[in-house]
């Protein structure tokens, strides 16, 4: 398989061509992921969660991303691998630029931050410096602690335009790609329309450029407990890579997420 770039999600927002991603922590489900058609892979701080057990991504460290990410990297060597950068890893620009180098030396193509107007200068920085950054607003997991709990975001019509008028700016300072978490559908696509850069959504409904989930979830691996923007692709596929070939198709043609996965 050829080489999948920043290039190729551009190409496919352009064209309308819905681009799917799922998050990984190994090699054996990177590359089957990757095999069943999946676009590109997250090695998403939410290991916190998914791989160590934890009830938030706040204690994840450097070294757990660098080890993740290699991991993931070796499984999939064609792959478009994007690394979280995780909590207060990137207070500063230089601190930012440390932790993304050493992130981009374990295998990661970009790197992901979350944030919107504060992180500019950043952005700005790490982009002149060769690495390109991955946007993340709506939802934002590491500040779980100032939300007081995982809840949808911009609802009010106020941090609806917020959140859309930090999309742009980081757009402006050079982020290539951008993530909308847990969103109502109707700014997921004002956000989608307004920037050039492709979006990636998760519960940010249908109309962002691509969706991404943690594995995790879409396997239905939670016996208890399964988001309301997920859904179990491994109950209908019957297997591993019928999940992840389903996932992807189902991404592609549109038929995944419908409004049942998606806020009002
Ligand atoms: O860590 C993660 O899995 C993420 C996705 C939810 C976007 O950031
Ligand atoms: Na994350």
């Amino acid at each position: 398989t050829t080489k999948t770039s920043i290039a190729t999600l551009q190409k496919m927002k352009r064209e309308g061509t819905k681009i799917s991603s799922l998050t990984a922590y190994d090699s054996s489900f990177a590359k089957l992921m990757t095999e069943q058609g999946v676009d590109f892979i997250l090695v998403g701080d939410s290991l916190g969660n998914v791989v160590q057990g934890r009830d938030s991504t706040v204690p994840v460290t450097v070294d757990d991303m660098i080890y993740h990410t290699q991991c993931v990297r070796r499984g999939a060597s064609n792959a478009f691998v994007i690394a979280d950068m995780p909590f207060m890893t990137y207070s500063t620009p230089e601190q930012a630029y440390d932790v993304a180098a050493a992130l981009m030396q374990a295998g990661a193509n970009m790197v992901k931050l979350e944030g919107g107007h504060w992180l500019v200068e950043t952005i700005e920085g790490l982009k002149t410096r060769g690495i390109p950054v991955c946007a993340h607003l709506g939802l934002l997991p590491q500040s779980v602690n100032v939300l007081g709990g995982y809840k949808v975001q911009g609802k009010e019509q106020q941090q609806a335009d917020d959140t859309l008028n930090q999309a742009l700016a980081l757009e402006e300072a050079g982020a290539q790609l951008l993530v909308l978490e847990c969103v109502p559908a109707s700014l997921g696509k004002r956000i989608t329309e307004q920037v050039s850069i492709p979006t990636i959504g998760i519960g940010a409904g249908a109309d962002t450029d691509g969706q991404i989930l943690v594995m995790h979830d879409m396997l239905g691996m939670n016996s208890d407990y399964l988001p309301k923007f997920a859904k179990d692709f491994l109950a209908q596929g019957g297997s591993l890579a019928d999940a992840f070939r389903l996932y992807s198709e189902q991404v592609r043609s549109g038929e995944f997420p419908t409004a049942e996965h998606s806020y009002k």
